[in-house]
């Protein structure tokens, strides 16, 4: 896999800037993608600094809560990039309150499993174009006991900041089951992935009392280069290719959930999360 071009995002921080610094010290092509430009910056001089000689580090600059932003972020990447042979959805958040984005809607939603929804899909022609190459993104076992909320998409029914970022990761097992279902012989492979509980920046955007409770957590938690362990293996091992649409925690093949199972919610989110793309993008033309 040696000089592949792998494009991450959520590289600024955490489980995604460990991954983009192994993968860069094992001789990969990195760009990362940053929504605040001096943070991507500070990280990719990270990474350089790590690189092996010849690695290259680009930078890219999305606000993944953005369909528009999605959008720019793709017509970048297919103006700058002839290949992409690993595309790695990593970003992700949680919010304890609920928020609405500018295209109407729920902001863990639109980060969480829209954007890596619309970025894939707009991608996928390069990734085709680049085979054998790979989609993976990074869930969670906190998708356990969750389901779509297929009646309340948007959250406005009810609304709780970790049973919706389980819903969302949820929705990243199911998207790549149907994912790999749709690529079935092109060459392209998708896989997601459980970093395990890691000392990261993550839920350190909920106030001062979730930021004391994940202070608390991190004599439990494992270091972000481990939490990127399993995403540097699925983006590098030969023998991921074989477990297609696959689960993955500490580099093993798991079941997910029996929702996360359920080929009929991955096929129903699938048409979902596309009308919900196509009206942000009829949206943004009038
Ligand atoms: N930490 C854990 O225990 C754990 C467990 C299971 C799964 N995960 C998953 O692991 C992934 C990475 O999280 P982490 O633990 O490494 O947390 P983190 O340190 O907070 O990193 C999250 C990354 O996502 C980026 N991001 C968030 N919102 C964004 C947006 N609107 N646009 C663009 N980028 C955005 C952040 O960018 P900024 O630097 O700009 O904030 C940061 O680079 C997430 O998908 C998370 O759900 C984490």
């Amino acid at each position: 896999m040696t000089g592949k071009q792998i494009m991450i995002t959520g590289g600024t921080s955490g489980i995604g800037l460990a991954a983009a610094e192994a993968l860069a010290a094992l001789g990969e092509n990195i760009v990362i993608v940053g929504r605040n430009e001096t943070r991507t910056k500070i990280a990719a001089a990270r990474i350089r600094a790590t690189a092996a000689k010849g690695a290259t580090v680009g930078t890219l600059i999305a606000d993944l809560a953005s369909q528009g932003a999605v959008r720019n972020l793709a017509a970048e990447v297919l103006g700058r990039y002839p290949r992409v042979d690993v595309l790695i959805n990593n970003a992700g958040a949680m919010y304890t309150t609920r928020q609405v984005t500018n295209d109407g809607i729920e902001l863990t939603w639109a980060v969480n499993h829209l954007a890596p929804f619309l970025l894939t899909t707009l991608l996928l022609d390069r990734l085709k174009a680049s085979t054998p190459s790979r989609i993976i993104t990074t869930s969670s076992e906190a998708h356990q006991g969750a389901d779509i909320p297929f009646d309340d998409l948007i959250a406005e029914k009810s609304y709780g900041g970790f049973a919706r970022y389980k819903q969302t990761k949820l929705a990243n097992i199911l998207f790549t089951s149907e994912l790999a279902r749709r690529l079935t012989g092109s060459g392209v492979t998708a896989h997601c992935f459980h970093p395990g509980l890691v000392a990261s920046g993550f839920n350190r955007n909920n106030g001062l009392l979730m930021n004391l409770a994940m202070t608390m957590l991190w004599p439990m938690s494992r270091s972000v280069e481990k939490g990127a362990e399993t995403l540097v293996w699925l983006a590098t091992s030969a023998d991921v290719v074989k477990t297609d649409g696959g689960y993955f925690v500490d580099m093993e093949w798991q079941p997910p959930s029996p929702q996360g199972q359920d080929v009929q919610a991955a096929q129903r989110l699938w048409e979902i999360s596309e009308a919900q793309c196509a009206r942000s993008s009829t949206e943004a033309r009038r």
